[in-house]
């Protein structure tokens, strides 16, 4: 059998481009083009748990044939995940009081919209479960990654990421891994119940089933997007937003004139506002 060599092989411009156009079909993301040696150094733990001895031939794995989870890997390995419990926290105040307005029988139903690994989807559901009645809220969170989607829905995370969780929530809603979990904290079962997660790609229109949210979280993705795909995305997302319902994003981006519905509320916090005739 060959020997699979040791160091990271080199990506010519023509397979870099590939995986742009890959990454960029698959998620509205176009890749830095000054990133070829990144993404090499990504996708090589791969390419030798594949035994594979070039990026030319892992671009054809990945970039022919049906979609399949080496597909779903490269995806993940190629986008950014990071995230974190209660991040960007300025935006609780507005989605506190807009859930207390809220009144039954219909539930208070919040999209994380691009969830990642699921921290933003339960530190809105800790928020939601110190404020509604259990059964009365609910929140979904989606993410193009499979991989990442996975392992919200494990709802298992290592205990250094507990620290920006304020510590009376962080006492209610997780519990201390022991045993095989020793080092990990897991989100309680009662507050898991609120929260669902689904592989949802923000370039295509949300499945029907998906339904209508009072709050839609869509945070630190459109910085990574260009113009065209930022309005599409934005549209996605404000189409399923309920009239007089909020939209919140990363205070790195905006969202001014994406979309003719929106009004300003605060920074980072717009409002769907009914349809103006035209
Ligand atoms: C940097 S994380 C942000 C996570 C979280 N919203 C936050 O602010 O902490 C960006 C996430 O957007 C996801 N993403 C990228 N393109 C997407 C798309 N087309 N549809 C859905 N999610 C996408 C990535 O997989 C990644 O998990």
């Amino acid at each position: 059998m060959d020997v699979v060599e040791d160091r990271v092989p080199p990506l010519t411009p023509g397979d870099f481009e590939r995986l742009r156009a890959f990454v960029h079909e698959a998620t509205g993301i176009r890749l830095a083009p000054s990133k070829p040696y990144l993404v090499a150094s990504r996708l090589w733990s791969r390419l030798r748990a594949l035994e594979l001895r070039s990026f030319e031939d892992y671009v054809q794995l990945v970039t022919t044939g049906a979609p399949g989870p080496e597909r779903e890997w490269a995806i993940d390995a190629l986008t950014t995940h990071e995230t974190s419990f209660f991040r960007e926290s300025k935006h609780f105040p507005s989605l506190i009081e807009h859930a207390r307005r809220h009144r039954a029988p219909r539930r208070f139903r919040v999209w994380s919209a691009a969830c990642s690994t699921g921290e933003e989807a339960f530190s809105v559901a800790m928020v939601l479960a110190d404020l509604l009645a259990p059964g009365t809220f609910e929140v979904i969170g989606t993410d193009v990654s499979v991989p990442s989607v996975e392992a919200a829905q494990r709802a298992l995370y290592p205990l250094e990421r507990a620290s920006t969780i304020p510590p009376e929530l962080l006492r209610r809603y997780c519990r201390k891994g022991t045993g095989a979990y020793e080092g990990s904290f897991i989100i309680e079962p009662m507050l898991r119940q609120h929260v669902s997660f689904l592989a949802l790609n923000l370039c295509e229109p949300p499945p029907p089933t998906l339904g209508q949210f009072d709050v839609a979280l869509l945070r630190n993705v459109l910085i990574y997007l260009e113009p065209a795909e930022k309005r599409v995305m934005v549209h996605h997302v404000v189409d399923r937003l309920l009239v007089g319902g909020l939209l919140l994003n990363g205070h790195a981006e905006s969202v001014t004139g994406l979309h003719p519905d929106l009004e300003p509320v605060v920074q980072t916090v717009h409002r769907k506002r009914p349809r103006r005739a035209s």
